[in-house]
């Protein structure tokens, strides 16, 4: 018998009444009249705040167990359960450091959740620019001595905030920047969305265990998770009290049980004790594969000098002479469906359920890789380093219009612009458009901007 995960008991005793369903949500258990259907089986535990299945923003029964489960197993004073993504993680934990005016030192290689979070909370980024000779995109490894320079100029900030791992995989030194921010009293807020499974790496890589004050894992990303599961965890307990309510500012108020059971039944998956060997098993194969892709002339992500987080395998593009959207299509006549292409990289994102039957299909793809590199270095993608003319949310909120990119040197950006993935903005609200973020702009296919009236 499987083990009952907390939320999973308490939603299994409430199938069990067989109750007539006079809540929400409309379906009432059933999908369409009640035929049978591959998905029936979900739309019963799709349920509400039912008596007994506790509720998000006052957890202290079946969730409050289930959180306290996830705080156990990564070691945090607290643990948030998030139907809405890493995205509500961020928004809570940026919320609960935020002052009014208030500035964040932020890794440029945020996500765009991020800055809509400042931008609604009226906070202002002061950037740290990766190190771009590790990693690719718009991404990259944060330096500890960046930092540090800028906690040494800005006396005042609220929080240093980072993103690590990348997109791409590449991870920052989390231990030696919290260790700085420490120095400076000032809080340390890591998005570890691409990395809920570092903490079952030996040692342990998760930014909790490494010294961050709050940290959000989008489960959902690498775990066996349903779309939207996400953890806020919190290590400095003065962020306790309030965490909740922060919260409550952005969530909706019918966060989805469906959501949360998947990330209860996970509880269960970790208790299993495997965790780590399969991701041991996963790193090793894409780690065979990289071998092979390089031995057929794909350059490789360099890690450079720091650690890697080896579940993606990330290839070139840009050295064949196709383009992204070819490169996409001869992935998909071997079956495979990639997280990410584009002219310049594409990566591919494993799992412990990614069965050998789906390795089997990259090395069939690598193996028939027939075309002749035709170029030697990746083009640049550094992010523009634009000018602040207006704050975030000024920008934000201000009249805008639509204009061709090129017609916008000179402009305000309104919007962030932003390929989306990997999510990372190439221009912020508030910044002045120059030249050369008129040419990353176009590279990446974007034609039209919104600009400040
Ligand atoms: C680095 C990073 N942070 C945050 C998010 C938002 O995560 P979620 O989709 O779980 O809200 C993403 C989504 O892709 C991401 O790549």
């Amino acid at each position: 018998m499987e083990k009952q995960t907390p939320l999973l008991k308490a939603v299994n005793e409430y199938i069990k009444r067989d109750a007539a369903r006079f809540h929400m949500p409309g379906h009432k258990g059933f999908l369409m009249h009640r035929e049978p259907d591959r998905f029936s089986e979900a739309y019963r535990y799709d349920i509400t705040e039912v008596q007994g299945a506790d509720s998000l923003y006052e957890a202290h029964g079946a969730i409050r167990e289930t959180e306290e489960a996830f705080a156990r197993i990564y070691g945090a004073k607290r643990t948030l359960l998030s139907a809405g993504g890493a995205t509500l993680c961020i928004q809570t934990m940026l919320a609960l450091v935020a002052k009014e005016g208030g500035k964040v030192i932020a890794g440029r290689n945020l996500h765009t959740s991020a800055v809509s979070a400042m931008a609604l909370l009226g906070l202002s980024p002061i950037w740290v620019y990766p190190d771009q000779s590790a990693g690719c995109g718009m991404g990259g490894r944060l330096s500890p001595e960046d930092i540090r320079a800028q906690l040494q100029n800005n006396t005042d900030v609220c929080a240093v905030y980072i993103t690590t791992p990348d997109y791409f995989g590449i991870l920052s030194d989390v231990e030696g920047i919290a260790k700085i921010c420490r120095a400076y009293r000032v809080p340390l807020l890591v998005d570890n969305s691409h990395g809920s499974h570092l903490k079952f790496r030996k040692p342990s890589l998760h930014p909790i265990d490494l010294g961050a004050d709050l940290c959000c894992d989008s489960l959902h990303k690498t775990m066996p998770v349903l779309t939207g599961g996400a953890l806020l965890h919190i290590a400095n307990e003065r962020y306790i009290p309030a965490a909740k309510q922060r919260m409550s500012l952005f969530g909706s108020t019918s966060p989805s049980y469906l959501i949360m059971l998947s990330c209860d039944r996970c509880i269960g998956y970790i208790e299993k004790g495997e965790v780590q060997a399969e991701f041991d098993a996963v790193c090793a194969r894409i780690r065979a594969l990289e071998q092979m892709a390089e031995n057929k002339g794909f350059v490789l992500l360099e890690a450079k000098a720091g650690t890697r987080d080896y579940t993606k395998l990330v290839l070139s593009v840009y050295n064949w002479g196709i383009s992204g959207a070819e490169f996409g299509e001869r992935l998909r006549l071997w079956g495979i469906e990639p997280e990410y292409v584009s002219d310049v990289w594409a990566v591919l994102m494993a799992s412990p359920e990614n069965l050998g039957g789906d390795y089997r299909r990259v090395e069939k793809f690598l193996n028939a890789w027939d075309l002749p590199s035709v170029q030697d270095a990746a083009p640049a993608q550094e992010v523009p380093r634009l000018q602040p003319a207006m704050t975030l949310r000024s920008a934000v909120f201000a009249p805008s219009e639509m204009v061709p990119v090129e017609n916008s040197i000179g402009r305000i950006a309104s919007a962030m612009v932003c390929p989306c993935p990997p999510g990372i903005p190439v221009v912020m609200p508030g910044e002045k458009i120059d030249q050369d973020a008129v040419k990353l702009l176009k590279t990446c296919g974007i034609c039209c901007i919104k600009v400040v009236l």
